[in-house]
């Protein structure tokens, strides 16, 4: 089947700007919103719209292809070979919920179940992030609206159509800089996520995994410079992609936080693998994903490092 990918790419962007518009306008609060599996996995009456209006918009351009949501996900359901859109409508609903701006929809596209197209919109900031497979990734600047405590009746920049798009001038392919080379652990600043499964080996692992990145080398520590923590799995992936942060490790998120980012990040040079030490090639509905930036050399080397120190199994 022939895909036209940059048109799909573009008809993504479209919809991401007018799903972060519902976003922006939206009013979350602690007490309006629910939960899922426990009291840290949230989900607002504004994921379950956003994702609507996404799947409503795509099923309407392309009947034929599958679609994969994080709001209507059913167990069990598999990621197959046929085109699906795979999407997150707000990853990073915890800082939705808190009004902390690093929020984004996330727009995948996979064949084969190979992530193929990707687009990821922060409408806080209005940075919009974009790839596909073979053609580069890129990010540009298109508005956003700032805090999201701001109130909605002060001005906003964004418009959410087509035409503001085609009118951007700072379009950069990522990454923003040559990658430099990766010297080791301890040049790196690290990225990961305490997500919503709190409890087991799960979080003993990960916990003793931060403490022993984060220790000083003379108690046995790899002592990166820094361990973050900021609740977006498609911005994070996006962080690396630019070069911002070096290494994001996580277990635990799905196939709809990862799908749009894992392009832009491999488009950018950087590579995805197992969290756990000893797989190179994960698929995307791995769950455990250890992603590095992208360099001239020393990748190689630095995910080994890092499986040396993961603490246990994810
Ligand atoms: C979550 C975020 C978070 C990650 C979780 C995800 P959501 O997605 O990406 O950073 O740690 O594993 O589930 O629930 O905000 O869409």
């Amino acid at each position: 089947m022939d895909i036209d990918l940059a048109q799909l790419r573009d008809r993504l962007v479209t919809i991401a700007l007018q799903a972060g518009e519902m976003i922006t306008s939206a009013k979350p609060s602690t007490l309006s919103s629910g939960t899922k599996k426990n009291t840290a996995d949230l989900v607002t009456e504004t994921d379950r719209a956003v994702e609507a209006y996404i799947s409503t918009e795509l099923k309407r351009l392309y009947p034929s292809f599958a679609f994969m949501g994080e709001e209507t996900y059913t167990p069990g359901q598999k990621l197959g070979p046929e085109p699906t859109f795979v999407v997150d409508p707000i990853d990073g609903t915890t800082n939705f919920v808190h009004r902390h701006p690093y929020v984004s929809v996330s727009l995948g596209f996979a064949v084969d179940k190979v992530p193929t197209v990707g687009v990821v919109y922060n409408p806080f900031t209005g940075k919009l992030y974009s790839g596909v497979r073979g053609q580069g990734s890129y990010v540009r600047e298109v508005g956003g609206t700032g805090n999201p405590t701001t109130t909605t009746t002060e001005p906003k920049s964004g418009t959410g159509t087509a035409t503001e798009t085609e009118t951007d001038t700072d379009i950069h392919r990522l990454p923003l800089q040559d990658p430099a080379p990766l010297t080791g652990l301890d040049s790196c600043i690290v990225i990961s996520e305490f997500g919503s499964d709190r409890s087991g080996s799960n979080w003993k692992t990960k916990a003793d995994t931060w403490a022993r990145l984060g220790r000083s080398k003379d108690e046995g520590g790899a002592m990166v410079h820094s361990v973050r923590a900021l609740g977006s799995a498609a911005l994070n992936l996006c962080a690396v992609a630019e070069g911002s942060l070096d290494v994001y490790w996580e277990g635990g998120c799905w196939a709809w936080d990862v799908c749009a980012g894992w392009v832009i990040l491999t488009e950018a040079g950087g590579i995805i693998v197992d969290a756990n030490p000893g797989t190179w090639h994960v698929p995307v509905d791995h769950r455990k994903y250890l992603a590095v930036r992208g360099a001239t050399s020393g990748q190689k080397e630095l995910v080994e490092e890092f499986w040396a120190n993961v603490e246990g199994t994810l």
